[in-house]
């Protein structure tokens, strides 16, 4: 990211263009004093605003700056949600205008939280704002943002930051992975920046290629990654943050390259969108990297099975039949439900690790999306406390899920004529598929995240879930 950002102490900071909240219809603090030396300008301009949060005015020039007056509405104290929408408002407001200094005043807003999540925050919102794929040339206008608080909350200030910077880089680094296009991202290339980050983290990251994998009798995994030029790999990153005989936190991210259906093949109408199918492993990868960042006391491990879903001669057939790792074989009755073969695999492997519990994200179906939109995650677990807990990590950091069914009575469409289960089922299509993976998961707690509507928008990679991720492994006791 190309632009300074720097914590000022309140008062000395108002150069550049000034970012002023009215609470319940007043200045406070700078604003008002701002007011009071130049004649009422600001309270006559904050008159504009419209009703509500987030409504912004303007103010062209105010001495040698410029001031964008946005309103917190009328109640005291803002949710978490508010103020991020709030916030993210007002750095695009001065990012529009091409401000390349901007200084905030939004710490006089209350948030539920407190101080520390003011900031915290406010810098996830300039971090959000200011995000620019790395393959494109940088744009970014703000060569500096100065985000003010009292000299009393120091502390707390250095605190929302740093986390929220930690947090703010993983999701800059999912979002970048998930952009990214399939002949950049391959599988080798996740691999290669899995070991770079994690070098400068403090993560031991293992990759595994071809021989491994097939050592490992992953015939499932091997099977969507057959009809490929590219190399699987399997990749799993250990940080150790907690004490040494706590258990780990086990995050599992499907990680397609490229999905392209196999002989099942998919039309082509939006078919580039496949590229964000390693959203999922894109987000175990950001979630362990902003854990290591801001050196969380947790054991976590991140593990990621990446290949691309190809079409050759070579390529698995409808029809085949497989064994995978646990020994139970499947008839693939559609090779565009890949994405529960190579992750089933990834769940038996992570057995060995005796996980506290294990949660695995995944673009998995397209019926996930239909029934959710791009609002809420599908969740999807048999464990209720476990759901609870996921619920309210997602609420918290506004990265929401629903949860989804996952009765008995929807398994009867996986049965295989020729195999002990098939990789389709009939109707209910994104609780079926978490159905195939409850087979693999029955030894440990385990959770699934189905992104399949909320990874991207607009063709452009949202970072979800690694705010909820990265709350949820924080909460868990
Ligand atoms: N990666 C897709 C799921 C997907 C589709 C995500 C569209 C986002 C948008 C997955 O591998 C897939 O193809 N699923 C199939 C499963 C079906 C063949 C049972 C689907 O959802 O159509
Ligand atoms: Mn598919
Ligand atoms: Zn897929």
């Amino acid at each position: 990211m190309k632009f300074n950002f720097k914590i000022a102490l309140t008062t000395p900071e108002v150069e550049g263009c000034l970012i002023i909240p009215v609470v319940a219809k007043s200045l406070t603090g700078v604003g008002k004093l701002l007011d009071e030396a130049y004649d009422g300008i600001l309270s006559s301009f904050a008159e504009d605003l419209e009703e509500g949060v987030g409504s912004t005015v303007l103010v062209r020039r105010i001495g040698e700056g410029k001031v964008i007056l946005i309103s917190a509405g009328e109640d005291a104290t803002l949710s978490r949600k508010d103020f991020s929408q709030l916030a993210t408002t007002a750095f695009a407001t001065a990012k529009s205008i091409k401000a390349d200094v901007v200084t905030s005043w939004l710490n006089e807003v209350a948030v539920e939280g407190g101080q520390e999540e003011n900031i915290h925050l406010q810098t996830l919102a300039v971090h959000d704002v200011h995000y620019e794929f790395s393959m494109r040339k940088a744009k970014t206008t703000a060569s500096k943002t100065v985000i003010t608080f009292g000299v009393d909350l120091l502390a707390q200030g250095k605190k929302g930051v740093a986390s929220a910077t930690a947090i703010a880089n993983g999701i800059a680094l999912a979002r970048d992975l998930g952009n990214m296009p399939a002949n950049i991202c391959t599988p080798t290339y996740i691999g290669q920046k899995a070991k770079e980050v994690s070098s400068k983290l403090g993560i031991t990251t293992q990759v595994m290629g071809l021989k491994q994998i097939t050592a490992l009798k992953m015939g499932s995994f091997l099977a969507v990654a057959q009809g490929s030029d590219q190399e699987p790999k399997f990749i799993v990153m250990q940080y150790k943050g907690g004490k040494a005989n706590a258990k780990p936190i086990v995050l599992v991210g499907k990680g397609i390259t490229f999905d392209s259906g196999g002989i099942s093949i998919k039309p082509a109408g939006t078919m580039d969108e496949m590229k964000f199918d390693m959203c999922g492993a894109a987000s175990v990868i950001g979630a362990i990297s902003a854990l290591a960042e801001m050196k969380a006391k947790v054991n976590v491990i991140a593990v990621v099975p990446t290949c691309e879903n190809m079409l050759s001669g070579g390529a698995t057939r409808p029809g085949d039949i497989v064994t995978t790792m646990s020994g139970q074989t499947v008839e693939i009755l559609n090779t565009d439900a890949e994405g529960r073969l190579i992750l089933c695999d990834a769940l038996t492997y992570v057995k060995r690790f005796n996980p506290a519990v294990v949660v695995d994200v995944a673009t998995l179906t397209g019926a996930c999306a239909a029934a959710l939109g791009s609002v809420h995650t599908g969740l999807f677990t048999t464990d209720d406390e476990l759901a609870l807990k996921i619920l309210a990590a997602g609420k918290i950091v506004n990265d929401t899920c629903w949860r989804m069914p996952m009765d008995d009575d929807y398994k009867a469409s996986l049965k295989s004529t020729f195999a002990d289960i098939s990789n389709l089922g009939s109707g209910a299509g994104a609780t079926t598929a978490a159905l195939f993976l409850a087979k693999f998961t029955e030894d440990y707690k385990w959770a699934h995240l189905d992104i399949a509507g909320t990874a991207w928008k607009s063709k452009a990679s949202t970072g979800r879930p690694v705010p909820l991720l990265v709350q949820f492994v924080l909460s868990h006791v």
